[in-house]
């Protein structure tokens, strides 16, 4: 019987598993782009992210009408670019179409709706300039002035994605093309990637039919060679003999380590995140990718409360920090259980819950207020900007030795 990916050497999964897939359309076009914007900064000297960002979808049919996708709007993703293009830094970023973008997050979302920005100028005539209202004047020229800067200095450079597999096939490129960076190198991978999904070989070539077609018209509404993995529906039958949809799906490969020991240039640094929904597993399970996958920071963050408290693990001293924003300086209006906070490092200190919202380590928050309190992005980066400093001047003291 065939070796599953998760049986072979990461070496030979890579190969079957790219090998099964057409490249993305567009993976040359960004290819050529990701070039000239490396290159660009090579010369300058300048330090680069790949921010990647957002979730990805698992289509079901290869001709897709539908697809699997999980809940991830690329905030983070969009945020941190932010705060990175800040600090100096050329940001890549990579991520799900249609999802959140930097700066224009600050508008788009479907809470803060661009059109409530805006007014009509008082006019005599019905043919009024439209303008921003008064109250959005500061904050609006804020974005609009740093989003200029980014652009018209070529230190952002948006690639987006829809798939999980156009996913990894941009991550293997841009990785490898931002090899001559070297330690300048940082990557950010704030996605959301889905942990599974239907291999090109087993997959429908058509829409999936929820009712039966006669065999002679069925060009390939089922998956191949597996009239069980999927039947439609016999209206005439009752409710329980009628067929169902079941879908099959195999792990995507990890090739988180092939990130770090064959794709990324030597010396750059690798940060990933972990997310989880238990508190009692998040440090746990931060703590186990860190040492599967020999990154240099796993960033751990629980679903319900991500926007007010992370955990950075590491593999040396400190080991374990956790990042919040002070209670005082926390947005009201975000999504999230705020009585949860604290919680993940009280059941992993004793557990049992403890201490709730510990104010723990606490980083000034100066900068990065929004008309929605601190961002805790704007403490994640300086801190992570802190760690690649330290990284990018071990290894120029270890080239000169
Ligand atoms: O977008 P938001 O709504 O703001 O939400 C942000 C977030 C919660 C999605 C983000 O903070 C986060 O935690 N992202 C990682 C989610 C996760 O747990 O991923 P994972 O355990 O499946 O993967 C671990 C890491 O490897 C992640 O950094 C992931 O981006 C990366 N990965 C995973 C699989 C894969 N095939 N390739 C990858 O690069």
């Amino acid at each position: 019987m065939a070796a599953t990916l998760s049986e072979m050497s990461p070496a030979e999964a890579e190969s079957v598993y790219f090998n099964e897939y057409p490249p993305p359309k567009n993976l040359p076009n960004h290819e050529a782009l990701a070039r000239a914007f490396i290159d660009l900064h090579v010369e300058a000297n300048r330090r680069v992210v790949l921010v990647t960002s957002g979730g990805t979808t698992v289509p079901l049919e290869a001709q897709t009408v539908r697809f699997i996708d999980n809940f991830s709007a690329g905030t983070r993703g969009a945020t941190s670019a932010e705060y990175f293009l800040e600090q100096g830094y050329a940001v890549i970023f990579l991520h799900r179409q249609y999802s959140l973008l930097p700066y224009s997050r600050h508008y788009s979302h479907s809470t803060n709706c661009f059109l409530d920005f805006m007014d009509e100028a008082p006019s005599t005539s019905d043919q009024g300039r439209i303008v921003v209202r008064d109250e959005y004047q500061k904050e609006m020229r804020d974005v609009l002035r740093k989003y200029r800067y980014a652009k018209q200095n070529n230190l952002l450079l948006l690639l987006p994605f829809t798939t999980v597999a156009e996913y990894m096939f941009e991550l293997r490129s841009l990785a490898k093309l931002m090899r001559p960076l070297g330690a300048n190198a940082l990557f950010y991978l704030a996605a959301a990637v889905s942990d599974f999904f239907i291999p090109r070989s087993r997959m429908a070539e058509h829409k999936i039919q929820s009712m039966e077609v006669p065999a002679h018209l069925d060009k390939g509404s089922k998956a191949a060679g597996q009239d069980d993995i999927y039947t439609g529906e016999n209206e005439d039958q009752p409710q329980s003999q009628r067929k169902k949809l079941v879908i099959n799906l195999d792990p995507v490969p990890k090739f988180l380590h092939r990130l770090v020991d064959g794709w990324a240039p030597d010396g750059s640094m690798v940060v990933s995140f972990k997310l989880e929904t238990d508190p009692g597993l998040l440090v746990y399970k931060s703590r186990t990718a860190l040492q599967r996958y020999s990154h240099h920071l796993v960033i751990g963050n629980l679903l319900s409360t991500r926007k007010w408290e992370v955990v950075f693990i590491t593999p040396d001293a400190p080991y374990e920090r956790w990042i919040r924003v002070p209670k005082s300086r926390r947005s009201k209006s975000i999504s999230g259980v705020e009585d949860q906070v604290g919680l993940a490092e009280a059941q992993k200190l004793n557990g049992s819950v403890l201490a709730p919202d510990a104010e723990a380590d606490p980083v000034a928050a100066e900068h990065g207020t929004s008309r929605d309190g601190v961002e805790i992005e704007t403490l994640i980066i300086p801190e992570l900007v802190k760690m690649h400093t330290k990284m990018v001047e071990k290894k120029a003291q270890r080239d000169q030795q």
